[in-house]
């Protein structure tokens, strides 16, 4: 009762039936809907409830694109371009830009807030050095991962900013590590241990089953829930319907991405089943299942759609916040896959190597959703999707796709612009080489590609070489050479992490950070979605406006003003590849092979910090493996 009144009071809810009935991490029962309710539908279109709600966003993106073009780009000056005609002319549909923030632990996490405060109004200076206001143009985010731990803070804290979390210290305190959360307190680490444990414990007495991601998203949830009774043990992804930013249509549509693995299989690639978690449903638009659930019922019994066994009850509070943004970045399953590298050896390893072996010939590697809600679903392809009792989803970076495009490439959400932030250790330094881009790409042509069509893109080599990854890069720039693809896709404005007045290529593993790594972090990552402040293109916000409006220009037929063209002649990529290596010391500009970048030695050590927090981080997580195994399992 209690947590029920908190939290409906910190959220100004008008309803509460979204929090979990039990008003603890236990999922419980509830009344449905109605004896004979449909909870899986075909994905042949959005969801009746998005659709609904894009008639309040739409409106809303409307206004502050024109308050973007008219206040933050020099387009009111040109004498062949105006912003009245061009809105008049838009006939009220508005342009739906997406926003992706990539995975990576909490670099992805740290370095994506300093992204997107950059393009947040509410962010001090983000109008003046930066892009202040893209934010609130946004129709669709979607997070992955670490990227997803960044949106889904956001999305459930009321919709705060990054510069209200900043200015408050509780949400986001890393200086403990959360595997290691009393710090030099033993006795507090172990009393947090043993309140996780008892989450967990309310769950699997309920009757489901539990994996390893309970604990981890209970326990990532004590950083980013502060705000709620409990950490948030009660507060479910589907309570958004009831928050007054989202009903209003004041925020986002967020997503949350996670990828399949097929029952009995280890194995994650271009022919998994890319899903998404959003606030009305959990499903995937892939062919394997082209089906989606209603998320607020998630743990219900049913068959092909329709309630199992006459049930009289439905259940609720599965789709824990927490849990699901666990799921995106359920990686234990790697450690057992990378256990190799580690440089461990002799019989630590061999210990190690038994419980990763045991916990994932049990499937509890990888998030457990059981019942499995598409079960005997018919709407997909795959017999092993539908015949499995358990739903099995892991890391939406699994499958290399770490920017989760997936959601936003779908033609039946019409999205004309991607901006798409690149956190990912691609390289042995931790920085990007565009993989992630790369694998989208080629997934169109995949038998899972059905209609995702995506924009051409270059080699890694030629990511590094051409500088792609040193300053922000515009794909798909001309729907005129696009026409082979199986629809046109959005313009993809690819920005990848890099330091400006940080070294930001910390490893994905980094467990802690205290408050000036933190700060140092988020920092940078406002400098590389600004240009360092629009230090190195005072034009940069307009350039941002030209790749917004260009696909609405294309289809009526609109001529670029001159302004524009000039910003595609710097930042698209021109189709040219090389086989060049290319230089490892970042410039401002780009990179250089010669001494004159910055400082060679401290990419090396940066590289040794990589090797060593990888190894320790093995061995923490070892340890905490080894207890809620033992502890929790057994
Ligand atoms: C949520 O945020 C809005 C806008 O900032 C604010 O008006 C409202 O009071 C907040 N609600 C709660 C419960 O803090
Ligand atoms: C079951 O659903 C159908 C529509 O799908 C409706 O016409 C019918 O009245 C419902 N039956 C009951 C018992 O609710
Ligand atoms: C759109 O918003 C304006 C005010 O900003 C309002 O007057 C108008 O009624 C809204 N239109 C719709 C369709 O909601
Ligand atoms: C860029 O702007 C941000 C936000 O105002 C500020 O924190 C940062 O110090 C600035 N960076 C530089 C290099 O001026
Ligand atoms: C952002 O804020 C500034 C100053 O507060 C304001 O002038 C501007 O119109 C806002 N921009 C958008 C796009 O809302
Ligand atoms: C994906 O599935 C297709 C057809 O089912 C198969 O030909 C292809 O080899 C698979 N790809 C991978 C990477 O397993
Ligand atoms: C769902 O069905 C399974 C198998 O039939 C059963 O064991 C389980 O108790 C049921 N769960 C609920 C919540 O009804
Ligand atoms: C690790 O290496 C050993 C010896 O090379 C090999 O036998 C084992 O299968 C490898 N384990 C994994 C998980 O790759
Ligand atoms: C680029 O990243 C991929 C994996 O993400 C890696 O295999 C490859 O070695 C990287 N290339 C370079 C030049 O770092
Ligand atoms: C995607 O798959 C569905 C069902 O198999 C099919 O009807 C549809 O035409 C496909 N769309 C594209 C663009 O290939
Ligand atoms: C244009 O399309 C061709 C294939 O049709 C592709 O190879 C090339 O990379 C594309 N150029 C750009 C700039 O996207
Ligand atoms: C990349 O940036 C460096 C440094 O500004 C420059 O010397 C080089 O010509 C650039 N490479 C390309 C292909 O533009």
């Amino acid at each position: 009762m209690y947590s029920t009144l908190l939290g409906s009071l910190l959220l100004g809810l008008s309803l509460v039936s979204a929090w979990s009935p039990t008003n603890s991490y236990a999922p419980g029962e509830i009344d449905c809907p109605s004896s004979n309710y449909t909870f899986v539908r075909e994905a042949t279109a959005i969801s009746d409830e998005e659709a609904s709600w894009l008639e309040s966003r739409n409106n809303i993106t409307f206004t502050n694109l024109k308050n973007f073009f008219t206040y933050s780009t020099n387009l009111s000056n040109q004498s062949d371009f105006s912003i009245d005609d061009f809105f008049t002319n838009l006939n009220q549909s508005t342009i739906k830009v997406g926003i992706a923030f990539s995975g990576g632990g909490y670099r992805a996490m740290l370095a994506g807030a300093g992204e997107i405060s950059a393009l947040d109004n509410r962010t001090v200076n983000a109008f003046q050095n930066g892009l202040g206001g893209l934010l609130q143009t946004a129709t669709y985010l979607s997070g992955l991962s670490g990227g997803n731990w960044l949106t889904g803070t956001l999305v459930l804290n009321n919709w705060t900013s990054i510069q209200d979390l900043i200015n408050q210290d509780e949400v986001w305190d890393l200086e403990n590590s959360i595997i290691n959360p009393g710090g030099l307190n033993i006795l507090q680490t172990l009393s947090t241990f043993n309140e996780i444990s008892n989450d967990i414990s309310d769950k699997r007495d309920a009757g489901f089953e539990v994996s390893l991601t309970d604990a981890w998203g209970r326990a990532l949830s004590r950083q980013f829930f502060t705000n709620y009774s409990n950490y948030g043990d009660a507060l479910t992804f589907s309570t958004l319907r009831d928050v007054d930013a989202f009903k209003n249509a004041e925020m986002p549509f967020p997503f949350s991405a996670a990828v399949g693995r097929t029952p009995g299989s280890n194995i994650i690639n271009e022919n998994s089943t890319c899903f998404e978690f959003n606030p009305f449903e959990v499903g995937s638009w892939d062919p394997s299942l082209r089906s989606f659930y209603d998320l607020k019922y998630l743990g219900t019994n049913v068959t092909n759609g329709k309630l199992s066994n006459n049930s009289e009850f439905c259940i609720a509070g599965f789709d824990n916040a927490g849990f699901i943004m666990g799921t995106s970045s359920s990686l234990f399953n790697q450690f057992i896959l990378q256990l190799n590298t580690t440089g461990l050896t002799g019989a630590l390893y061999d210990v190690i190597e038994s419980v990763l072996d045991s916990l994932s010939e049990a499937d509890n590697d990888i998030a457990v959703y059981d019942p499995n809600p598409f079960y005997q679903s018919t709407y997909g392809s795959s017999q092993s999707l539908a015949n499995s009792s358990n739903l099995y989803l892991a890391d939406g970076g699994e499958d290399l796709q770490n920017i989760p495009f997936q959601p936003l490439i779908q033609p039946e959400r019409d999205v004309d612009v991607i901006f798409a932030y690149d956190n990912s250790a691609d390289t042995n330094e931790s920085w990007p080489n565009g993989t992630s881009m790369v694998y989208t790409y080629e997934r169109q042509f995949s038998s899972q590609g059905n209609g995702t069509a995506f924009p051409h893109v270059p080699d890694f080599t030629s990511f590094r070489s051409l500088n792609l990854t040193t300053k922000p890069a515009f794909f798909g720039c001309n729907s005129s050479n696009l026409t082979s693809l199986s629809n046109i896709p959005p313009l993809v404005v690819y920005t990848a992490n890099r330091p400006f007045s940080y070294w930001s290529n910390t490893s994905t593993f980094q467990m802690s950070y205290d408050q000036d790594e933190k700060l140092g972090m988020i920092k940078n990552g406002f400098e590389v979605a600004s240009r360092l402040n629009l230090t190195l293109d005072s034009n940069w916000p307009t350039c941002v406006a030209c790749a917004i409006m260009r696909r609405a220009q294309e289809r009526n037929n609109q001529t670029q003003p001159d302004i524009c063209r000039q910003c595609f002649e710097e930042y698209c990529w021109d189709g040219s590849t090389t086989n060049t290596e290319p230089g490892i010391n970042f410039t401002l500009t780009g990179t250089t092979n010669t001494d004159d970048g910055m400082d060679e030695s401290e990419i090396n050590s940066a590289a040794g910090l990589f090797i060593n927090y990888n190894r320790s981080f093995i061995l923490i997580q070892f340890v905490f493996l080894f207890f809620v195994y033992f502890g929790l399992f057994n």
